[in-house]
């Protein structure tokens, strides 16, 4: 196992699209045993395989009491509710801002062994499998808040890294 590299905020890879996940290949479990092994290192809740500089659809979210929760080429196909909460991400360090997301959802995937499973979550969870998807597609939790504030943050983000 292996801590990988976070990519960070102004690096091209955040921003591209990630493709389907065809076949669970060696490679691609060892890729998400490293990817677990770089979040839980890092105390994040998920992350998202573009994060580490891979362009695969894999998220991983820290399911606390349930384990690990590993999504291969997830589809979130039912949203409901809407919450503002705070949000971070590994990928943004020291950013912290309201974000509005569906407070349930539902999102199909295949898990680590290839087989496809439907899971349903609230609260925390529903949040990070939002934000982790959104990575798949190259968006960024920045992207969903207003411009102004999405100004400040991003210049606030500048003066840590000067
Ligand atoms: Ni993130």
């Amino acid at each position: 196992m292996a801590i990988l590299e976070i990519k960070e905020y102004g690096e091209p890879v955040l921003r591209e699209k990630s493709l389907a996940v065809k076949e669970i290949t060696p490679e691609i479990l060892n890729l998400i045993r490293d990817m677990a092994e770089t979040m839980y290192t890092a105390s994040g809740v998920g992350l998202a395989a573009p994060q580490v500089g891979v362009t695969k659809r894999i998220i991983i979210i820290d399911g606390e009491e349930e384990g690990l929760i590993v999504l291969v080429n997830p589809m979130l196909v039912k949203s409901e509710g809407e919450v503002i909460e705070e949000e971070g991400c590994l990928s943004i360090p020291g950013v912290y801002c309201e974000v509005k997301r569906s407070s349930k959802v539902t999102v199909k995937a295949l898990n680590e062994s290839g087989e496809p499973i439907k899971i349903t979550k609230e609260g925390l969870l529903a949040r990070a499998l939002q934000h982790e998807i959104d990575h798949l597609e190259g968006i960024l939790f920045v992207d969903r808040i207003g411009k102004v504030k999405r100004q400040l943050l991003l210049n606030k983000l500048k003066k840590q890294k000067n």
